[in-house]
């Protein structure tokens, strides 16, 4: 059993590399099912429901989210309704939105949880506790539990892992934009990674235009960022390769496509 990661897809660059390669991406790992970081998909600031449904459309079943999921307003207006989206779960009692969802795919049944970090990030709930939460509800229907894990730090998220460790499927890291390469399995079966890294522009800082971000470090005058519309691209994935009764992790792989790293079939 596959599930197969795309990490924070970046405004309209981003969007073309999951067209272009996750038919590619899905031919080689015959995932089971996809799953996709939205949180800037719409030009680098959140999502839209258009591109919500693009995303459904190429095969995604579900689409996380992060500290971006607000940037654009449509959010509050179909987030409701959109039952394949999962938004971080740790923000207040209220906030509109799931923070962990269920998705059959045939007789099985995979929960996706999205939570968010605290450290150099907006303060929020304890996102270690609401795991505690959420995995308790989670494995009374499924032990297919995958968790996107938003947060800045590696220690942050290495302290999720070892605490996951045993009780979920995955726990994959999204936010920095930069893939780590240290894919493991935890000794208790479940699959880690830091961070899974953008799919976007290549040749951008986080995938927003340099030389905004360099201005930004230059003067510490506010700056506006911008994703380039032109230039190479990218596309940062994880394939989670898991046991089919235990839900237990197998083989947890990184994926990175680009002109230094390109993809072979
Ligand atoms: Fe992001
Ligand atoms: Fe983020």
């Amino acid at each position: 059993m596959n599930l197969l990661f795309i990490g924070d897809v970046v405004g309209s660059p981003g969007r073309e590399m999951v067209k272009e390669f996750l038919p590619k991406l899905k031919e080689k790992f015959r995932p089971h099912f996809t799953i996709i970081n939205g949180e800037n998909a719409a030009g680098g600031k959140g999502i839209t429901e258009k591109i919500y449904k693009e995303f459904l459309g190429y095969g995604a079943q579900a689409i996380t989210l992060g500290n971006h999921a607000w940037d654009n307003r449509e959010i509050y207006e179909f987030i409701g309704s959109a039952k394949n989206m999962v938004r971080p779960a740790n923000f207040p009692e209220g906030t509109p939105g799931n923070g962990l969802g269920f998705f059959k795919m045939n007789e099985l049944e995979v929960a996706v949880i999205n939570l968010q970090g605290r450290t150099f990030m907006s303060p929020l709930d304890c996102p270690f506790k609401k795991a505690d939460e959420l995995v308790e509800i989670a494995r009374e229907r499924t032990p297919f539990i995958f968790v996107d894990f938003h947060a800045e730090v590696t220690s942050e998220k290495l302290a999720m892992g070892w605490y996951l460790d045993g009780k979920v499927s995955a726990v994959v890291g999204t936010h920095t934009h930069v893939q780590t390469a240290d894919n493991r399995v935890l000794p208790g079966g479940t699959g880690y990674l830091s961070d899974v890294g953008m799919t976007g522009p290549y040749d951008g800082i986080l995938g927003v235009e340099r030389e905004a971000v360099l201005k930004k470090f230059l003067t510490s005058l506010p700056v506006r960022f911008e994703v380039p519309k032109l230039g190479r691209n990218q596309l940062s994935a994880v394939n989670i390769e898991l046991d089919r009764k235990s839900g237990k992790c197998k083989n947890i792989k990184r994926i990175l496509i680009n002109d230094d790293n390109p993809f072979y079939s």
